[in-house]
């Protein structure tokens, strides 16, 4: 295939990341172009010159240019995730490195199990890919400017999914509305105020004791009428889905899970018995084809009562503990509870503590059914919520192949991206983690996960009026527009703030902006281009562009520069050329303004929300409505040119 060379290392598993078949070349080691592979070593090396930019690896840490960190493939639940981790939800093992020159080139390696990107950490001029299991494909993708390798890449990994276009309005979540009532609650509030909103999310409080596919009859005496009657106001309902099945008996999908053999086992052949929200569970074979049919299947019990969009959760898979871990845990205490403990044993009894979630000990007890083999989870972790959103999707085009079923995932692979977006995961009402956002999109928008966006005002702890406000004013740019917050944290529905006009206000603009989102977005999954961009994906031989992390352009025609520090009435932004900044305090009240190419400082209210058109484009609006379907997205409210 033009522009992609595919080596095959030692003995690949098939990630299914990969639709594309290529012919490939049996490699034993030594040089491909400038990249250095030694399988005795199992590392690649990059000789970086300063110059040298490195994008990609989609959901991870730190800046849009990866430089100076190690990044580690491993799906991990990490809410916490400050600058010092190495591993977030997801692993998109696709680099772009940058030289500056004008030689670019992508490397791909199709690995399902850990691989680590150590890009300039040890060495700073170094780039070194290593893997424990050396064996993958690895796909060098040329092309002469980032764009054209991005496009190449994902020619060689499929087209991205499509949400409805209902999908791109607001939607209000919560870990905490228990019932009906609750829902209804919300529902009223927003309209009351008259800011729009499309969906309400359903977290684990739905269901009858946090098992998949069931919902609580006495929270919910007339599910099926109930989503109507929410869909009659604009606004529908989507439930979470999590990875662990409860073990409970007489619990249908418990049952046929255990009489088709369609769980995870372990080495003695009994199926893991792992703990999660809803106690002890046993987590389905996503990567068995037939566990996968089955347990697609029953999303069907959702769909057949008007539910039309999901969210897979705990899927990379999280573990709370595992039984057979817990008892070695408890054995060990036992050993201690007697002993006169010395410092350091304090600190191995406290160790023992924190080792018992997301034990990687654990990840090595159970077994999968792949391709016909078995294979230990450890191999392929980074497959599981992949399946397990491929096992929704999959079904979606087998049970309602005429609707566009909104899906997205917390865990995920590249090949996920064909089937559902992505939300980032859990994160903190930190200022930190709004700039992580900004950062993040571009690097997801290059592996193919067009529709996505984090938890907006932070999941974990309180947020603040003004952070929820900065975050919307970025937020309402991602294709997936979702506030999102922890059980037991300051309630952040809109309403709950002091300054309801300018809430309404920022949601009309997203609602005035989705024609333009939605086709933008449309033209990035049909193109196999990119929505967010680094400026230097434009501005190719600007230097400045180059080194600019807290600016993106979104779409065709405009740039952002979101605030992201609290207490600031401005910031300074980098014009890579000359643009017309719009300064919206509502869809239909703003103000225009032309500067030039180089740096400004540009005053920012609380209130305000900038967009810089870019020279020879436009920006239409449409009129807002209360919801997607309400809206006439043909309606020109107005036109913004440059
Ligand atoms: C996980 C999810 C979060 C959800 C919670 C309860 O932490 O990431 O979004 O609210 O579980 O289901």
């Amino acid at each position: 295939m033009n522009g992609i060379q595919k080596f095959i290392i030692g003995k690949p598993l098939d990630t299914g990341a990969v639709v594309k078949n290529i012919d490939a070349t049996v490699f034993s080691g030594g040089n491909i172009g400038e990249l250095y592979v030694e399988p005795d070593k199992k590392t690649i090396t990059y000789k970086m010159s300063e110059e040298t930019v490195v994008y990609g690896l989609g959901e991870t840490l730190r800046g849009i240019n990866k430089r100076g960190w190690l990044y580690v493939s491993n799906n991990s639940d990490e809410p916490h995730h400050e600058e010092g981790k190495h591993s977030l939800y997801a692993s998109q093992n696709f680099l772009l490195v940058d030289n500056g020159d004008g030689a670019c080139f992508g490397l791909y390696i199709d690995h399902p199990g850990e691989v680590r990107f150590d890009i300039g950490y040890t060495k700073s001029d170094v780039l070194t890919v290593s893997a424990e299991d050396f064996d993958f494909s690895l796909y060098r993708i040329d092309g002469e400017t980032p764009l054209e390798i991005v496009k190449n890449f994902r020619t060689l990994v499929g087209k991205s999914y499509e949400a409805p276009l209902w999908a791109y309005g607001y939607g209000q979540s919560r870990w905490g509305y228990k019932d009906a009532s609750d829902i209804r609650d919300v529902r009223d509030n927003y309209r009351k105020l008259g800011i729009p909103l499309d969906m309400i999310y359903m977290d684990i409080d739905y269901m009858q004791d946090f098992k998949d596919f069931t919902v609580n009859p006495e929270r919910f005496p007339d599910f099926e009428a109930f989503v109507r009657e929410m869909k009659e106001d604009g606004i529908r309902l989507i439930p979470i889905i999590d990875a662990g099945v409860k073990i409970e008996k007489g619990y249908d999908v418990y049952e046929e899970g255990i009489k088709n053999d369609f769980f995870c086992k372990k080495e003695d052949g009994t199926p893991l018995v792992a703990a999660v929200w809803p106690g002890k569970v046993h987590f389905p074979d996503f990567l068995n084809p037939a566990a996968r049919k089955w347990f697609g299947d029953k999303y069907k019990v959702l769909t057949d009562m008007g539910i039309e969009g999901f969210w897979n959760d705990m899927n990379e898979p999280a573990i709370f503990y595992t039984e057979d871990h817990l008892k070695e845990v408890f054995g060990e205490l036992d050993n201690l509870k007697d002993k006169e403990l010395d410092i350091w044993g304090f600190f191995g009894f406290k160790g023992l503590l924190n080792s018992i979630d997301n034990n990687p000990e654990d990840y090595r007890r159970f077994f999968h059914e792949f391709n016909g083999v078995k294979v230990r989870h450890d191999k392929v972790h980074n497959l599981y919520g992949f399946y397990m959103t491929r096992a929704a999707g999959e079904a979606f085009e087998r049970n309602n192949p005429d609707k566009k079923i909104l899906l997205f995932s917390r865990a995920s692979f590249m090949g996920m991206h064909r089937y559902g977006g992505v939300w980032t995961g859990d994160n903190m009402s930190w200022w930190s983690h709004l700039l992580l956002n900004i950062k993040q999109m571009p690097s997801l928008n290059m592996t193919g996960f067009i529709f996505s966006g984090a938890d907006t005002g932070g999941f974990g702890c309180d947020t603040t009026e003004d952070l929820m406000m900065r975050w919307l004013e970025f937020s309402i740019f991602t294709p997936l527009f979702r506030n999102h917050s922890a059980l037991g944290t300051r309630e952040q529905e809109l309403y709950r703030f002091g300054h309801a006009e300018d809430f309404k206000n920022i949601i009309e603009l997203r609602y005035a902006l989705i024609p333009y989102i939605y086709g933008e977005c449309t033209k990035a999954i049909e193109e196999n281009g990119m929505y967010f961009k680094p400026l230097s994906f434009e501005y190719r031989y600007d230097e400045r562009a180059r080194e600019i992390e807290d600016q993106l352009l979104a779409g065709d025609s405009i740039m952002i520069a979101p605030v992201y520090e609290q207490n600031k009435t401005g910031r300074y932004v980098y014009l890579p050329e000359d643009m017309k900044l719009v300064r919206f305090r509502s869809f239909s009240d703003y103000d225009t303004e032309v500067l030039t190419k180089g740096d400004h400082y540009i005053k920012a209210p609380l209130n305000e929300v900038l967009v810089f058109v870019r020279k020879g484009k436009k920006l239409t609006l449409t009129e807002p409505a209360s919801c997607v379907d309400k809206l006439d997205v043909n309606k020109v409210a107005s036109v913004i040119e440059f």
